[in-house]
């Protein structure tokens, strides 16, 4: 074998390594899913019920960042800081990226009229009280990018709380930005926005 072969077989091993610890991060993470997390989330992330936040589709770092703030301690929470204390940060990479890979089935918004509200208040925010609006972040779409949460097909219910929590600081990591957005929103405001995410 030439050197250049030696080095295309050397290539190829790598790549093929690389995919079977791809394929080994997965089921690790489907392992873990199916264990624990799928009780309240539900097997691909769809979620068992509208208190559980919904996580297909959602982005890898941002999981991980939540899954490693819940573990320090820096983002409270009474559900979640016992099921990230287990998990090491290449596992909460591994839960990321499998949930970041499903698909979110979404109904559309039960109440049509808040809906439109709420889409109106999203894309330009309330410029007589100065709240920003949201797609300007979360984009127009509300998909998202990597450190910033997809919130397009979430259930309105985890989207109200996150909201209020932002407002009243018990949302405890990284609430800076998300205070003053809330802190200048109407509750109608808040559960019309929700409902506009719910369905999208
Ligand atoms: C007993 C129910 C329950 C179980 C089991 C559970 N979670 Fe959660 N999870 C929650 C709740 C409730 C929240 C919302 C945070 C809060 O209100 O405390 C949440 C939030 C999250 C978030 C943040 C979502 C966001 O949009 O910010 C991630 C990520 C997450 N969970 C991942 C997991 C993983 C991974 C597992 C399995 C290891 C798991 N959860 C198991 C109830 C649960
Ligand atoms: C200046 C940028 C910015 C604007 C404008 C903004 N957000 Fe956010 N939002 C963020 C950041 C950053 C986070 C993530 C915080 C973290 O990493 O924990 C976030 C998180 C959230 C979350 C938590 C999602 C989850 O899965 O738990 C919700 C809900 C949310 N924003 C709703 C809104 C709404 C509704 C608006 C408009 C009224 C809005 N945001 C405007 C930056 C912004």
């Amino acid at each position: 074998m030439g050197f250049r072969n030696g080095l295309m077989a050397t290539g190829l091993a790598l790549l093929l390594a690389g995919g079977a610890m791809a394929q080994a991060d997965e089921a690790r993470a489907k392992k873990i899913v199916n264990g624990v997390c799928f009780l309240c989330h539900g097997a691909e992330g769809e979620s068992s019920s509208e208190i559980f936040p919904r996580l297909a589709g959602q982005h890898w770092e941002y999981v991980a960042k939540q899954l490693d703030n819940f573990k320090s301690g820096k983002r409270k929470s009474t559900a979640m800081a016992d099921m990230a204390a287990k998990l090491t940060p290449d596992e909460m990479v591994s839960l990321g990226r499998y949930f970041e890979k499903q698909s979110v089935a979404t109904e559309p918004a039960k109440d049509a009229a808040l809906a439109a509200v709420g889409n109106y208040i999203y894309q330009n925010g309330n410029k007589f009280s100065g709240v920003a609006a949201c797609a300007g972040c979360h984009g127009v779409a509300a998909l998202g990018t990597n450190n910033l949460p997809r919130l397009a097909g979430q259930f309105a219910a985890y989207i109200e709380t996150q909201l209020k929590q932002f407002n009243q600081r018990e949302r405890t990591n990284d609430n800076a930005v998300m205070h003053s957005v809330a802190s200048k929103m109407t509750l109608l405001e808040m559960a019309a926005v929700a409902e506009y995410l719910s369905g999208k």
